[in-house]
């Protein structure tokens, strides 16, 4: 029996988790033993434990309740606290997901005692060092035993940063072992699917028609802490109601409402909240985003799971970043990259409405991402 101490903190961690967590209790129960250790870097009920109850995510053994800080003062004390859980528990492997500070700190602590790190969603990059997210992956990657990538771009990139690809055991940090698998986000939305369109009543509760909104969501820090941008992206988003009669409903993540006052001109503002076209809710539940994003005419985010679950769904995506690391998105023409720029924005909306046929080739696998890597730790 292995044991997986694995770390969570922010919200599309909950979602990935729920992926490896399913399949060690359907199929390798005898063979791993999972402890869930959660950072608190969200800690709002919409934001953390509103995903733990929908996808039956087993209840964290810690809670960290770290809290929100700034970077350094955040992670250091994720650090700090993981150190003493991984010195109690005593894993064979510590396991972290994605690119957020809960990763980072995970993978500082595992790596100095140390114990074996594995990090899922590896290879990511936005070739863009100002994201605190591409700083984090970076040092995750190179400091893990198993590195699993979600792409053909990851492991390319990983190639690209001088990894010698090794796929046969014995696996350190200093020969870690690189496995192209697939992306367990499609694992879960394929699992979720059916079941969140039973549960979730959020197109009838924001009188949504099927096929006739927008999704949007923003609350990436260079959007929301720039007032120049998040007055661009808002104009865009009122002008395209205006212009194309469409609604757009926005689910908007706490850093979000919490400076749209502050950073939005006060006609903006104002018209912004004054338009019976634009629904503003609270963040989404992930059956909730799930059929928001499965019945929607079209995605604007800058977010990077929205931007894939776009694509599972086959919807067109609107990025609102200068770049982005799903590569293949783009490059298959069903995503198209805007950053904050108003006339990009409104383009891009005009030529997904006028241009209807586009080809989602499998860039993300085949839904078995979390079996493959349960194989592969189990060794
Ligand atoms: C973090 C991740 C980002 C991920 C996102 C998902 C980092 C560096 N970034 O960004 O990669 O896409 O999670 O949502 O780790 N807040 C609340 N309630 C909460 C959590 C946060 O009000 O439950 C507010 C606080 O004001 C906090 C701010 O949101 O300061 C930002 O939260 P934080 O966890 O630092 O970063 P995210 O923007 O959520």
């Amino acid at each position: 029996m292995k044991k997986i101490l694995t770390i969570v903190g922010a919200r599309p961690q909950f979602i990935k988790a729920a992926a490896i967590s399913r399949a060690i209790k359907n199929s390798f129960s005898a063979q791993l033993q999972e402890i869930i250790v959660h950072t608190g870097q969200h800690y709002d009920d919409t934001m953390s434990q509103v995903f733990f109850d929908e996808m039956q995510i087993p209840k964290p053994d810690y809670n960290l309740t770290v809290g929100s800080a700034s970077h350094a003062v955040q992670t250091a004390l994720m650090i700090e606290k993981l150190e003493s859980v991984i010195l109690k528990e005593k894993p064979d492997f510590v396991l972290v997901y994605g690119d957020t500070n809960s990763t980072l700190a995970g993978a500082v602590a595992a790596s100095k005692i140390p114990v074996p790190l594995v990090h899922i969603e590896a290879g990511l990059r936005s070739f863009n060092k100002k994201m605190p997210e591409e700083i984090n992956r970076i040092v995750c990657d190179h400091l893990s035993t198993l590195l699993f990538t979600p792409t053909l771009a990851g492991l390319n990139n990983l190639i690209g940063e001088g990894f010698n690809v090794q796929t046969k055991p014995p696996f350190t940090a200093d020969r870690p072992g690189v496995f192209h698998c697939g992306d367990i986000m499609y694992d879960n939305s394929l699992y979720f699917s059916e079941v969140a369109e039973s549960k979730s009543v959020i197109l009838k509760s924001n009188d949504l028609e099927p096929g006739h909104y927008i999704l949007c969501t923003i609350h990436r820090d260079f959007n929301t802490d720039d007032p120049l941008r998040l007055n661009s992206i808002f104009t865009a988003l009122n002008q395209i109601t205006a212009d194309f009669g469409v609604e757009i409903v926005l689910p908007l993540h706490p850093r979000t409402s919490g400076v749209l006052i502050k950073h939005l001109s006060p006609e903006l503002y104002k018209a912004t909240f004054a338009n019976p076209k634009i629904k503003i809710i609270p963040p989404a539940s992930f059956f909730d985003i799930l059929v928001l994003e499965k019945n929607c005419k079209m995605v604007m985010t800058d977010s990077g799971g929205v931007q894939k679950e776009a694509y599972f769904f086959k919807k067109p995506v609107i990025i609102l970043r200068p770049e982005t690391e799903w590569v293949e998105i783009v490059e298959n023409g069903c995503g198209i990259i805007c950053n904050a720029d108003l006339n990009k924005i409104k383009d891009a909306f005009q030529h997904f409405s006028e241009n209807q046929n586009r080809n989602y080739p499998s860039i993300f696998g085949n839904g078995n991402a979390a079996e493959f890597i349960c194989r592969k730790m189990i060794g």
